[in-house]
Protein backbone atom coordinates (compact mmCIF):
# COMPACT_ATOMS: atom_id res chain seq x y z
CA UNK A 1 0.00 0.00 0.00
CA UNK A 2 2.81 2.37 0.83
CA UNK A 3 4.71 1.57 -2.26
CA UNK A 4 1.49 2.49 -4.47
CA UNK A 5 0.94 5.57 -2.36
CA UNK A 6 4.58 6.59 -3.29
CA UNK A 7 4.33 5.86 -6.66
CA UNK A 8 0.96 8.04 -6.99
CA UNK A 9 2.58 10.77 -5.37
CA UNK A 10 5.64 11.21 -7.28
CA UNK A 11 3.93 10.36 -10.78
CA UNK A 12 2.06 14.19 -9.96
CA UNK A 13 4.91 16.16 -11.82
CA UNK A 14 4.44 19.50 -10.38
CA UNK A 15 5.29 18.24 -7.24
CA UNK A 16 8.72 17.50 -8.47
CA UNK A 17 9.85 19.15 -4.92
CA UNK A 18 8.18 16.89 -2.56
CA UNK A 19 10.10 13.92 -3.26
CA UNK A 20 12.83 15.44 -1.64
CA UNK A 21 11.13 14.32 1.59
CA UNK A 22 11.84 10.37 -0.06
CA UNK A 23 14.85 8.53 1.05
CA UNK A 24 17.29 6.21 -1.05
CA UNK A 25 16.34 3.20 1.36
CA UNK A 26 12.64 4.45 1.05
CA UNK A 27 12.74 4.14 -2.76
CA UNK A 28 14.26 0.87 -3.21
CA UNK A 29 12.99 -0.71 0.32
CA UNK A 30 11.32 -3.12 -2.42
CA UNK A 31 13.85 -4.30 -3.49
CA UNK A 32 17.38 -4.68 -1.80
CA UNK A 33 19.47 -2.49 1.30
CA UNK A 34 21.05 0.77 0.35
CA UNK A 35 24.27 1.10 2.31
CA UNK A 36 27.14 3.81 2.83
CA UNK A 37 30.27 3.68 4.61
CA UNK A 38 31.79 5.69 7.56
CA UNK A 39 34.99 6.52 7.46
CA UNK A 40 37.42 6.32 10.43
CA UNK A 41 40.85 6.68 9.20
CA UNK A 42 43.50 10.39 10.06
CA UNK A 43 41.90 12.90 7.30
CA UNK A 44 38.54 11.57 7.20
CA UNK A 45 37.23 11.49 11.57
CA UNK A 46 33.91 11.35 9.78
CA UNK A 47 32.41 9.58 13.17
CA UNK A 48 32.77 13.15 14.88
CA UNK A 49 30.95 14.97 11.77
CA UNK A 50 26.93 14.90 13.20
CA UNK A 51 25.97 15.92 9.27
CA UNK A 52 27.13 12.60 8.08
CA UNK A 53 25.47 10.35 10.52
CA UNK A 54 22.43 12.14 9.60
CA UNK A 55 22.54 11.54 5.87
CA UNK A 56 23.76 8.08 6.87
CA UNK A 57 21.03 7.57 9.47
CA UNK A 58 18.28 9.07 6.96
CA UNK A 59 18.99 7.76 4.03
CA UNK A 60 20.41 4.32 3.83
CA UNK A 61 19.91 0.94 5.99
CA UNK A 62 23.37 -0.02 5.99
CA UNK A 63 26.62 0.59 7.03
CA UNK A 64 29.94 -0.40 6.23
CA UNK A 65 32.98 0.49 8.42
CA UNK A 66 35.30 2.05 5.63
CA UNK A 67 38.79 1.49 7.67
CA UNK A 68 38.22 0.54 11.34
CA UNK A 69 37.72 -3.05 11.30
CA UNK A 70 40.29 -3.79 8.65
CA UNK A 71 43.62 -5.93 9.79
CA UNK A 72 46.03 -2.19 10.52
CA UNK A 73 43.07 -0.88 12.43
CA UNK A 74 41.31 -3.79 14.85
CA UNK A 75 44.38 -5.36 15.21
CA UNK A 76 47.57 -3.08 14.89
CA UNK A 77 50.21 -5.34 17.09
CA UNK A 78 51.35 -9.62 17.59
CA UNK A 79 48.99 -9.58 20.67
CA UNK A 80 46.86 -5.87 20.61
CA UNK A 81 43.36 -5.67 19.39
CA UNK A 82 41.83 -2.23 19.32
CA UNK A 83 38.04 -2.40 18.60
CA UNK A 84 36.80 1.21 19.83
CA UNK A 85 36.28 2.88 16.48
CA UNK A 86 34.65 -0.45 14.90
CA UNK A 87 32.57 -0.34 18.21
CA UNK A 88 31.13 3.65 17.97
CA UNK A 89 30.30 2.20 14.44
CA UNK A 90 28.64 -0.84 15.74
CA UNK A 91 26.68 1.40 17.99
CA UNK A 92 25.42 3.93 15.17
CA UNK A 93 24.32 0.55 13.31
CA UNK A 94 22.24 -0.44 16.29
CA UNK A 95 20.61 2.90 17.15
CA UNK A 96 19.66 3.22 13.55
CA UNK A 97 18.36 -0.17 13.02
CA UNK A 98 20.96 -1.21 10.36
CA UNK A 99 22.36 -3.97 8.53
CA UNK A 100 26.20 -3.94 9.54
CA UNK A 101 29.16 -5.49 7.43
CA UNK A 102 31.93 -6.59 8.91
CA UNK A 103 34.96 -5.54 6.39
CA UNK A 104 37.11 -7.23 6.13
CA UNK A 105 38.62 -10.32 7.47
CA UNK A 106 41.78 -11.16 4.89
CA UNK A 107 43.29 -8.97 2.30
CA UNK A 108 46.25 -8.22 1.43
CA UNK A 109 46.28 -4.11 1.59
CA UNK A 110 46.20 -2.47 5.02
CA UNK A 111 47.53 -5.16 6.80
CA UNK A 112 50.31 -4.33 9.97
CA UNK A 113 54.33 -4.98 9.22
CA UNK A 114 54.16 -7.84 12.08
CA UNK A 115 52.18 -9.89 9.88
CA UNK A 116 54.64 -10.43 7.13
CA UNK A 117 57.63 -10.71 9.52
CA UNK A 118 55.72 -13.46 11.34
CA UNK A 119 58.29 -16.57 8.93
CA UNK A 120 56.77 -20.26 10.87
CA UNK A 121 53.96 -21.48 8.63
CA UNK A 122 52.54 -23.32 11.09
CA UNK A 123 52.43 -19.84 13.24
CA UNK A 124 51.18 -17.85 10.64
CA UNK A 125 48.71 -20.09 10.17
CA UNK A 126 47.76 -20.04 13.87
CA UNK A 127 47.73 -15.87 13.83
CA UNK A 128 45.44 -15.68 11.11
CA UNK A 129 42.74 -17.82 12.98
CA UNK A 130 42.91 -16.09 15.64
CA UNK A 131 42.57 -12.99 14.21
CA UNK A 132 39.18 -14.60 12.68
CA UNK A 133 38.45 -15.80 15.79
CA UNK A 134 38.72 -12.51 17.54
CA UNK A 135 37.24 -10.28 15.45
CA UNK A 136 34.11 -12.52 14.57
CA UNK A 137 33.51 -13.22 18.31
CA UNK A 138 33.92 -9.65 19.16
CA UNK A 139 31.10 -8.59 17.21
CA UNK A 140 29.04 -11.81 17.17
CA UNK A 141 25.24 -10.96 17.03
CA UNK A 142 26.28 -7.56 15.71
CA UNK A 143 27.46 -7.69 12.24
CA UNK A 144 25.39 -9.23 9.95
CA UNK A 145 27.69 -10.45 7.11
CA UNK A 146 31.65 -10.65 7.15
CA UNK A 147 34.04 -10.05 3.88
CA UNK A 148 36.03 -13.06 5.09
CA UNK A 149 37.80 -12.42 2.02
CA UNK A 150 38.92 -9.44 0.23
CA UNK A 151 40.65 -8.72 -3.40
CA UNK A 152 42.38 -12.43 -3.31
CA UNK A 153 42.65 -12.67 -7.41
CA UNK A 154 44.13 -11.51 -10.73
CA UNK A 155 42.20 -10.01 -12.97
CA UNK A 156 43.79 -12.93 -15.01
CA UNK A 157 41.35 -15.10 -12.53
CA UNK A 158 44.42 -16.80 -10.91
CA UNK A 159 45.10 -16.34 -6.91
CA UNK A 160 46.68 -13.04 -6.15
CA UNK A 161 50.55 -13.81 -4.31
CA UNK A 162 49.69 -12.78 -1.20
CA UNK A 163 51.14 -13.27 2.08
CA UNK A 164 47.98 -15.37 2.57
CA UNK A 165 48.86 -17.77 -0.07
CA UNK A 166 52.57 -17.86 0.53
CA UNK A 167 51.97 -18.58 4.16
CA UNK A 168 49.22 -21.08 3.90
CA UNK A 169 49.07 -22.77 0.72
CA UNK A 170 46.25 -22.43 -2.39
CA UNK A 171 43.57 -23.88 -0.12
CA UNK A 172 43.50 -20.80 2.24
CA UNK A 173 40.40 -19.26 1.11
CA UNK A 174 38.62 -22.55 1.96
CA UNK A 175 39.98 -22.20 5.66
CA UNK A 176 39.64 -18.59 6.02
CA UNK A 177 35.91 -19.26 5.36
CA UNK A 178 35.43 -22.63 7.65
CA UNK A 179 37.14 -20.32 10.75
CA UNK A 180 34.81 -17.66 10.09
CA UNK A 181 31.90 -20.09 10.14
CA UNK A 182 33.18 -22.07 12.47
CA UNK A 183 33.26 -18.95 15.14
CA UNK A 184 29.76 -18.00 14.46
CA UNK A 185 27.47 -19.98 11.82
CA UNK A 186 24.83 -17.18 11.71
CA UNK A 187 26.78 -14.64 10.47
CA UNK A 188 26.99 -14.39 6.64
CA UNK A 189 29.73 -14.92 4.63
CA UNK A 190 31.04 -13.10 1.35
CA UNK A 191 33.47 -13.22 -0.99
CA UNK A 192 34.32 -9.56 -2.23
CA UNK A 193 36.76 -7.93 -5.55
CA UNK A 194 36.87 -5.65 -7.95
CA UNK A 195 37.17 -5.99 -11.88
CA UNK A 196 34.70 -8.93 -11.93
CA UNK A 197 33.13 -7.37 -15.23
CA UNK A 198 36.45 -8.88 -16.63
CA UNK A 199 35.60 -12.47 -17.57
CA UNK A 200 38.72 -14.10 -16.80
CA UNK A 201 38.73 -12.77 -13.32
CA UNK A 202 34.92 -13.48 -12.97
CA UNK A 203 35.79 -16.83 -13.59
CA UNK A 204 38.30 -17.17 -10.89
CA UNK A 205 35.08 -16.09 -8.54
CA UNK A 206 32.59 -18.38 -9.82
CA UNK A 207 35.74 -21.31 -9.46
CA UNK A 208 36.12 -19.95 -5.71
CA UNK A 209 32.28 -19.89 -4.52
CA UNK A 210 32.05 -23.42 -6.94
CA UNK A 211 34.72 -24.67 -4.80
CA UNK A 212 33.94 -23.73 -1.23
CA UNK A 213 30.16 -25.31 -2.03
CA UNK A 214 31.81 -28.47 -3.38
CA UNK A 215 33.55 -29.03 -0.08
CA UNK A 216 30.15 -27.98 2.16
CA UNK A 217 32.20 -25.00 2.87
CA UNK A 218 29.26 -22.14 3.37
CA UNK A 219 29.39 -18.65 1.82
CA UNK A 220 26.39 -16.66 0.97
CA UNK A 221 27.59 -14.42 -0.86
CA UNK A 222 29.43 -12.43 -3.39
CA UNK A 223 30.55 -8.74 -3.61
CA UNK A 224 30.90 -6.78 -6.59
CA UNK A 225 33.36 -3.32 -5.38
CA UNK A 226 31.57 -1.22 -8.38
CA UNK A 227 34.52 1.33 -8.37
CA UNK A 228 33.51 2.77 -12.05
CA UNK A 229 33.68 5.28 -13.94
CA UNK A 230 31.21 7.29 -16.47
CA UNK A 231 32.19 4.52 -19.81
CA UNK A 232 33.08 1.36 -18.13
CA UNK A 233 32.82 -1.30 -17.84
CA UNK A 234 29.41 -0.89 -19.86
CA UNK A 235 25.79 -1.88 -19.14
CA UNK A 236 25.79 -5.19 -20.83
CA UNK A 237 29.18 -6.16 -18.89
CA UNK A 238 27.65 -5.03 -15.36
CA UNK A 239 24.71 -7.18 -15.80
CA UNK A 240 26.47 -10.00 -17.30
CA UNK A 241 28.32 -10.15 -14.29
CA UNK A 242 25.35 -9.78 -12.32
CA UNK A 243 23.53 -13.10 -14.01
CA UNK A 244 26.88 -14.78 -13.80
CA UNK A 245 27.56 -14.49 -10.64
CA UNK A 246 24.25 -15.03 -9.20
CA UNK A 247 24.21 -18.30 -11.33
CA UNK A 248 26.19 -19.95 -8.67
CA UNK A 249 23.13 -19.72 -6.40
CA UNK A 250 24.87 -16.84 -3.65
CA UNK A 251 23.38 -13.46 -3.44
CA UNK A 252 25.28 -10.69 -5.19
CA UNK A 253 25.84 -7.35 -4.10
CA UNK A 254 26.98 -3.93 -5.29
CA UNK A 255 29.42 -3.69 -2.45
CA UNK A 256 32.09 -0.18 -2.98
CA UNK A 257 29.98 1.73 -5.58
CA UNK A 258 31.73 4.88 -6.21
CA UNK A 259 31.83 6.39 -10.12
CA UNK A 260 34.86 8.69 -10.72
CA UNK A 261 34.34 11.71 -13.08
CA UNK A 262 38.12 12.40 -12.96
CA UNK A 263 40.69 10.31 -15.64
CA UNK A 264 41.81 7.27 -14.10
CA UNK A 265 44.94 5.98 -14.06
CA UNK A 266 44.13 2.92 -13.02
CA UNK A 267 44.14 2.34 -17.38
CA UNK A 268 47.85 3.05 -17.52
CA UNK A 269 48.41 -0.54 -17.07
CA UNK A 270 52.11 -1.72 -15.56
CA UNK A 271 52.26 1.51 -13.77
CA UNK A 272 53.10 1.06 -10.11
CA UNK A 273 51.50 3.16 -7.05
CA UNK A 274 54.44 4.68 -5.99
CA UNK A 275 54.52 6.42 -9.71
CA UNK A 276 51.55 7.86 -9.00
CA UNK A 277 53.35 10.02 -7.42
CA UNK A 278 54.53 11.98 -9.65
CA UNK A 279 51.03 13.04 -11.41
CA UNK A 280 50.18 14.61 -8.07
CA UNK A 281 49.21 18.57 -8.77
CA UNK A 282 49.03 17.76 -12.15
CA UNK A 283 45.72 19.68 -13.90
CA UNK A 284 45.98 16.88 -16.65
CA UNK A 285 44.85 14.19 -13.89
CA UNK A 286 42.49 16.92 -11.50
CA UNK A 287 40.81 18.46 -13.86
CA UNK A 288 37.77 19.89 -12.08
CA UNK A 289 39.52 21.38 -9.22
CA UNK A 290 36.64 24.34 -9.06
CA UNK A 291 33.85 22.46 -9.42
CA UNK A 292 31.61 19.63 -11.55
CA UNK A 293 30.96 20.93 -15.37
CA UNK A 294 27.45 20.83 -16.28
CA UNK A 295 28.14 18.02 -18.55
CA UNK A 296 30.12 16.00 -16.37
CA UNK A 297 27.20 16.06 -13.88
CA UNK A 298 24.87 15.50 -16.14
CA UNK A 299 26.62 12.23 -17.54
CA UNK A 300 26.80 10.88 -13.98
CA UNK A 301 23.31 11.88 -13.74
CA UNK A 302 22.53 9.62 -16.74
CA UNK A 303 25.16 6.90 -15.68
CA UNK A 304 23.81 6.54 -12.13
CA UNK A 305 20.14 5.78 -13.64
CA UNK A 306 21.20 3.64 -16.02
CA UNK A 307 23.01 1.51 -13.44
CA UNK A 308 20.10 1.46 -10.97
CA UNK A 309 17.56 0.50 -13.44
CA UNK A 310 20.05 -2.18 -14.06
CA UNK A 311 19.88 -3.21 -10.26
CA UNK A 312 16.28 -3.24 -10.11
CA UNK A 313 15.81 -4.94 -13.27
CA UNK A 314 17.84 -7.53 -11.38
CA UNK A 315 16.71 -6.81 -7.86
CA UNK A 316 15.87 -11.08 -7.48
CA UNK A 317 19.61 -11.69 -7.68
CA UNK A 318 21.18 -8.32 -5.66
CA UNK A 319 20.46 -8.17 -2.08
CA UNK A 320 22.58 -4.75 -1.29
CA UNK A 321 24.02 -1.96 -3.29
CA UNK A 322 26.35 0.02 -0.84
CA UNK A 323 28.41 3.37 -1.66
CA UNK A 324 31.57 3.48 -0.68
CA UNK A 325 31.63 6.70 1.29
CA UNK A 326 29.00 9.58 1.60
CA UNK A 327 29.72 12.56 0.32
CA UNK A 328 32.48 13.78 -2.37
CA UNK A 329 34.05 15.30 0.51
CA UNK A 330 35.38 12.73 2.04
CA UNK A 331 35.58 9.73 -1.00
CA UNK A 332 38.62 8.12 -1.17
CA UNK A 333 38.97 8.62 -4.94
CA UNK A 334 40.36 12.08 -3.56
CA UNK A 335 43.09 10.37 -2.21
CA UNK A 336 43.68 7.63 -4.43
CA UNK A 337 45.29 6.74 -6.37
CA UNK A 338 46.80 10.12 -6.82
CA UNK A 339 46.95 11.82 -3.33
CA UNK A 340 44.93 15.28 -3.22
CA UNK A 341 42.55 15.26 -6.13
CA UNK A 342 38.96 16.74 -6.62
CA UNK A 343 36.65 13.81 -7.71
CA UNK A 344 32.41 13.66 -7.59
CA UNK A 345 31.73 10.08 -7.09
CA UNK A 346 28.94 9.64 -5.17
CA UNK A 347 25.12 11.39 -4.54
CA UNK A 348 26.00 14.26 -2.33
CA UNK A 349 28.10 17.03 -2.84
CA UNK A 350 31.09 18.46 -0.68
CA UNK A 351 28.60 20.62 1.27
CA UNK A 352 26.46 17.45 1.66
CA UNK A 353 23.80 18.21 -0.49
CA UNK A 354 22.15 15.84 -2.64
CA UNK A 355 22.94 15.80 -5.97
CA UNK A 356 20.95 15.84 -9.66
CA UNK A 357 21.78 11.59 -9.70
CA UNK A 358 20.40 11.15 -6.49
CA UNK A 359 16.77 12.97 -7.12
CA UNK A 360 17.22 10.82 -10.89
CA UNK A 361 16.88 7.67 -8.66
CA UNK A 362 14.37 8.62 -6.30
CA UNK A 363 12.50 9.47 -9.80
CA UNK A 364 13.48 6.44 -11.33
CA UNK A 365 9.79 4.88 -13.04
CA UNK A 366 9.67 0.50 -11.73
CA UNK A 367 7.40 0.45 -13.73
CA UNK A 368 9.02 0.91 -17.34
CA UNK A 369 11.97 -1.39 -15.92
CA UNK A 370 11.94 -4.93 -18.30
C1 LIG B 1 39.87 2.20 1.01
C2 LIG B 1 39.37 3.29 1.94
O1 LIG B 1 38.23 3.88 1.36
C3 LIG B 1 40.45 4.33 2.17
O2 LIG B 1 40.03 5.29 3.15
C4 LIG B 1 41.74 3.65 2.63
O3 LIG B 1 42.77 4.61 2.74
C5 LIG B 1 42.13 2.56 1.65
O4 LIG B 1 41.06 1.64 1.50
N1 LIG B 1 38.70 -1.84 -1.92
C6 LIG B 1 38.29 -2.12 -0.64
C7 LIG B 1 38.22 -1.03 0.35
O5 LIG B 1 37.86 -3.26 -0.37
O6 LIG B 1 38.48 -1.49 1.65
C8 LIG B 1 39.13 0.12 0.02
O7 LIG B 1 38.88 1.18 0.94
C9 LIG B 1 38.92 0.55 -1.41
C10 LIG B 1 39.22 -0.57 -2.37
Amino acid sequence: MKRILISLFISIPFLACSQEKETLKEKFEDYFLIGATINQEDYQIIDKDEKILKIVSEDFNSVTPENSMKWMHSHPEYSKFTFSNAQKITDFAKENDMYLLGHTLVWHNQVPEYVSEINDKAKFHLHLKNHIFQMVTRFKGKVDMWDVVNEALNDDGSLRETVFLEMMGDDYIEKVFQYANDTDPNVELAYNDYNLYKPKKREGAIRIINSLKEKGIRIDAVGIQAHWDLHFPSIKEIEETIVDLAATGVDVMITELDITVIPNPYELAGIAREEFKKFEGDKKWDPYQSGIPKNIQKKLTRRYKEIFELFVKHHDKISRVTFWGTTDKYTWRNENPIRGRTDYPLLFDREYNKKPALFELLNIDFSKIK
